[in-house]
C-alpha cells in the first residue's frame, strides 16, 4: 500500500465512475450478519480498507469472512468469542457496534476504544445509555467497554441527537432482545435504513414509524440473508466535484438520484448543469459556478461528509460562500492545508448560514467563509482523515505545480480503488 501520492496538475477530469457499495455501509452489514442462524451473501462490496479491518476484528471473534470480487460471505461463529482483541483499538468505529450482537451471541463482550476519523471529539455514551437502556451492565474503561448480560430486554430508548452509529447499535442490539424496544430520534440516513431492511431479511421486525420513530420488536432468532448494497453517495459526490472544480465533467455510475438529491440541489444552485438519466449523473459547468450558502445536517440535509469536497469546489467558485458544520464540532481540520494551497477561507466559531447548532456556545471553529475562486498551489498535505483526503486529491488537481499527499491510506480506507479511478479520469498520480 502507498504512503503517498504525487499529484500533478492535469487539466479537467473527465469521464465515468462506477461507484459501489458505500463503506458506511457494509461494515455494519457485516456485524449484523454475525447474528444470523447461518451465512449471509453481502454483494456490490467495495474495495476499501474498512473492510478488511472490520472482517479481521469479526474473524478474531470467531466468525468466518469470505471475500471473493465483489462479495463478502459472512459465516456466524459456532462459539463466539466475547472480546474483541485490544490490537483493534482505533482502527474505525465498527467495534462499539458488536457489543449487542456479542451479547447475544455470548453473555458478555468487550470492546477496544473505537477510532475513525478525528472530526470531533466522538463519544459513544449514546450506545452506552442504549445498552444499559435494555438491560446491559456496562463498564467504561480506558481500554475500552465490558458489557454483561444474560438476555437483552426491548426498552425506550430517547437519543439525545439522531446519531448514525447509535440508531445502528440500537438496531443490532434490539433485534433479538426479549419484547419491544422504541427508539426516539432516531436516524433516518439512507445506509441506517438499508442497515433495517437488511435485518428485516435476517427476520427482524423492525418498523419505520414517523417522528423519527424506530419500533423493534425482538425476535428470538435471526437467519442468514443476502443482499446488494447501495450506490455510495458519498463517494458520488467526491467525483461529481472533482469533475466540477477542475471544470472537466465526470458521470457516476451507480449511486442512485434519490441518494444525492440534496446535493444536486446545492450544485444546480451554484450553477451547475447536471444531466441524470438511467446511465448515471453527470455534472459540469460550462459558464462557471458561483458562491452558496450550505449547512450540514442530519438526513435528509446536506451531509456532513460532503462538506470537505464542497469547500475546494467553493474556492473555485465566483463570490463569498458559507459553510456551516453542524454535526461534527472539529470537521474543519483540512482547513489549513487548503489554505496552504492558497484558499481564501476563514473560519469562525459562529453559526453562519443557518440557524444556531450545538455548537453555538463553544469555541469550535464550525463556520466558514469562503472568498473564490482562487488559483491554488500545489504543496505537501498531510491527510488527517478519509473525506478530508479525497478534497485534498480534489485540490492538488485544480492546483498548478504538483502536490504530494502523505497519509493516503486514510483515503484507501473509505474510497474504492481511489487512485485507478482517478487516473482513468486523467489524473497523472503517482503512488510513492
Ligand atoms: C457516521 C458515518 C460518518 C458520518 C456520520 C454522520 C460511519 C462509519 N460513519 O458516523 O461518515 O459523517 O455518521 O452522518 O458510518 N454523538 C455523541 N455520542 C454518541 C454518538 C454520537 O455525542 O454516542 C455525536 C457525535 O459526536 C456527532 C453526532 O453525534 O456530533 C453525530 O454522530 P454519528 O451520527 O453517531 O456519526 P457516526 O455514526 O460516528
Amino acid at each position: 500500500m502507498a504512503e503517498a501520492w504525487l499529484i500533478q496538475p492535469s487539466g479537467p477530469l473527465v469521464g465515468d465512475v462506477r461507484v459501489h457499495g458505500s463503506k458506511n455501509a457494509v461494515t455494519k452489514h457485516m456485524v449484523a450478519a454475525i447474528m444470523g442462524q447461518g451465512p449471509s451473501t453481502i454483494t456490490n462490496v467495495p474495495e476499501v480498507g474498512d473492510v478488511e479491518i472490520t472482517a479481521e476484528i469479526l474473524r478474531a471473534v470467531g466468525a468466518g469472512v469470505e471475500r471473493s470480487a465483489g462479495a463478502v460471505e459472512v459465516t456466524p461463529p459456532e462459539e463466539a468469542k466475547a472480546e474483541v482483541p485490544l490490537s483493534f483499538s482505533g482502527l474505525n468505529r465498527i467495534p462499539v457496534l458488536l457489543l449487542g450482537p456479542l451479547l447475544h451471541l455470548t453473555g458478555e463482550a468487550f470492546v477496544p476504544r473505537v477510532g475513525g476519523d478525528r472530526i470531533g471529539g466522538r463519544p459513544v455514551d449514546f450506545h452506552v445509555k442504549a445498552l444499559r437502556a435494555l438491560g446491559a451492565e456496562v463498564e467504561v474503561t480506558d481500554d475500552g467497554i465490558r458489557a454483561r448480560c444474560r438476555r437483552l430486554r426491548g426498552a425506550i430508548i430517547e437519543l439525545p441527537y439522531p446519531s448514525v452509529g447509535a440508531t445502528e447499535s440500537a438496531l443490532l442490539s434490539a433485534s433479538l432482545a426479549q419484547g419491544k424496544t422504541v427508539v426516539r430520534n432516531a436516524a433516518t440516513e439512507p445506509e441506517v435504513l438499508e442497515l433495517a431492511l437488511f435485518l428485516q431479511r435476517m427476520g427482524a421486525r423492525i418498523e419505520l414509524a414517523p417522528d423519527r420513530r424506530v419500533v423493534i420488536e425482538g425476535v428470538p432468532k435471526l437467519r442468514g440473508a443476502r443482499t446488494r448494497l447501495a450506490g455510495d453517495r458519498i463517494e458520488a459526490f467526491s467525483y461529481l466535484v472533482a469533475g466540477l472544480a477542475t471544470r472537466g465533467t465526470v458521470r457516476v455510475i451507480g449511486c442512485a438520484q434519490d441518494r444525492l438529491v440534496t446535493a444536486i440541489t446545492t450544485l444546480l444552485r451554484m450553477g451547475a448543469q447536471v444531466s441524470i438519466d438511467e446511465h448515471g449523473i453527470a455534472a459540469f459547468a460550462p459558464d462557471g459556478l458561483h458562491a452558496a450558502a450550505v449547512q450540514t445536517d442530519v438526513h435528509p440535509g446536506f451531509i456532513t461528509d460532503w462538506q470537505p469536497p464542497l469547500m475546494v469546489l467553493f474556492t473555485q467558485a465566483e463570490g463569498m460562500s458559507v459553510l456551516h458544520e453542524t454535526v461534527f464540532e472539529e470537521r474543519f481540520v483540512y482547513v489549513p492545508a487548503l489554505q496552504a494551497m492558497g484558499g481564501e477561507i476563514e473560519l469562525f466559531a459562529t453559526c453562519l448560514g443557518g440557524p444556531a447548532c450545538r455548537f453555538h456556545d463553544t469555541s469550535y471553529l464550525h463556520s466558514a467563509v469562503v472568498r473564490g475562486p482562487s488559483k491554488l498551489q500545489g504543496t505537501e498535505v498531510e491527510v488527517p482523515d478519509v473525506r478530508a483526503g479525497f478534497s485534498s486529491v480534489i485540490a492538488a488537481a485544480t492546483a498548478s505545480g504538483p502536490t504530494l499527499l502523505h497519509g493516503v491510506r486514510h483515503l484507501e480506507r473509505g474510497y474504492h480503488r481511489p487512485a485507478e479511478q482517478l487516473r482513468s479520469l486523467g489524473l497523472t498520480l503517482q503512488e510513492k
